[in-house]
């Protein structure tokens, strides 16, 4: 076999087989197979698709690229984010659910082109171990009922390396790439309940509810072939999750979204979410877990689950990265905030240090941007718009303020959740 057929045959079209994807993922990781033509598979891949079949075999390789954790964990359930602009939804979503007795055991990613990553964030914590021994994962999560990893150890290594790539190479944006990569780290990390937050939108990775509706379908299809019950729910990604993009500055305002004053948008879609995550383990109905999660949050356990997940991982919570040079950004007219280009904003924020350019590059946890005003809210001129806290790279002001439209009229109000798929 040889991975140049292999990229031509991609190339032309045509369906890759299970021993052709066996190939070069295998020896991708074991370092037979350089990233540049990884990077040109993965192209041709963005470019012409893959078909259900692939996407289930290419699930499969990767799978069994590195360990398959068996937890044999009672009421388990895994969720995970297809990726957006302060989404922070796992840091606040991991504790109601724990605190709420069902145990949560997550691998997550890193940031992701403009989206950012619970690694990412997490690590934004001084001291705080993203890196576990099987073992000691499954030690925590049956004492605490949380934890969550990186692509660590020998668990999937296939994506570890591969997301890595597409993150630098502009290959992100592919249902059957993202549909495998979420799908194999969901299996190896031995959920039977996953629940996926497909985004929608502007800032996020599927940009209308059509391909949103196709990876959700996809990863349903994925799951059956392992007997593992996904539920995806589609919400919207037009604005940011939330006031705070950046790592440490959406470490802050999860903790605060803990503490009962947290953006209400982001707290309703964590209490959403939470209810179907209690409600696949227990098997109760989502009514009933909605009840139990929100008492959980209600009564401050969520919060005390936080910070002993925090401290479990070796986290100092009284230690967050956060730059200290702050500038304020106001605006130059006066309107309704009618759109935010949710993608730049992204993008600004890695630009400024919060994400990677280059494979190696490492990140700069402080910087950021808290919104002042969101769509829908009322601005004056000279008002502030956003806070930016940077450190030593330049800002571009207008590229900011470009990513704000305002007009006269105020605009429609969006719905968050836009449908759950099962
Ligand atoms: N999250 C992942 O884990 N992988 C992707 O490809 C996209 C989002």
């Amino acid at each position: 076999m040889n991975i140049i057929d292999i990229i031509l045959k991609k190339k032309n079209k045509q369906e890759l087989t299970k021993e052709e994807l066996e190939f070069v993922i295998n020896g991708y990781v074991n370092n037979e197979i350089p990233d540049y033509q990884v990077s040109s598979l993965l192209m041709a891949i963005v470019l012409n698709g893959m078909t259900l079949k692939e996407t289930i075999d290419l699930t499969d390789v990767m799978l069994n690229s590195g360990e398959i954790i068996n937890l044999d964990l009672p009421d388990l359930v895994d969720k995970h984010s297809t990726g957006g602009v302060g989404d922070k939804t796992t840091l606040i979503l991991g504790p109601i659910v724990a605190a709420s007795g069902v145990n949560v055991a997550k691998m997550s990613g890193r940031g992701l082109g403009h989206t950012g990553g619970t690694i990412d964030k997490l690590e934004s914590i001084k001291g705080f171990q993203v890196s576990l021994e099987r073992e000691e994962f499954i030690k925590q999560v049956k004492e605490i009922g949380l934890s969550v990893i990186s692509q660590s150890g020998n668990i999937v290594p296939a994506d570890k390396k591969i997301y890595a790539l597409r993150d630098v190479t502009g290959t992100v944006e592919s249902i059957p790439l993202i549909a495998s990569s979420i799908m194999s780290k969901k299996i190896a990390s031995g959920a039977q309940n996953i629940v996926i937050d497909v985004k929608v939108g502007n800032g996020a990775l599927m940009k209308n509810e059509e391909d949103a509706k196709t990876l959700a379908k996809t990863m349903i299809r994925i799951g059956e072939s392992y007997n593992r019950k996904v539920v995806c729910v589609l919400t919207n990604m037009d604005v940011p999750l939330g006031k705070n993009i950046g790592n440490g500055l959406e470490v802050l305002e999860s903790i605060e979204v803990l503490k009962g004053n947290g953006p209400k948008d982001l707290e309703m879609l964590c209490l959403r979410l939470g209810s179907i995550m209690v409600s696949m383990a227990k098997n109760i109905s989502e009514e009933e877990a909605y009840n139990v999660v929100k008492e959980n949050l209600d009564n401050g356990k969520a919060l005390a689950k936080f910070y002993e997940f925090i401290a479990y991982q070796k986290g100092d919570i009284n230690n967050i990265s956060i730059s200290n040079n702050i500038i304020s950004i106001k605006s130059k007219e006066e309107g309704f905030i009618t759109h935010i280009d949710t993608e730049k904003l992204g993008e600004i924020v890695k630009n400024i240090g919060g994400g990677r350019t280059n494979k190696e590059d490492s990140i700069d946890y402080g910087v950021g941007i808290v919104l002042n005003k969101k769509v829908g809210d009322l601005v004056f001129e000279n008002e502030e718009l956003v806070k930016v806290y940077i450190s030593d790279k330049d800002l571009k002001i207008n590229e900011l303020l470009d990513c704000f439209t305002i007009s006269e009229e105020a605009p429609k109000k969006a719905n968050l959740v836009i449908d759950i798929i099962r």
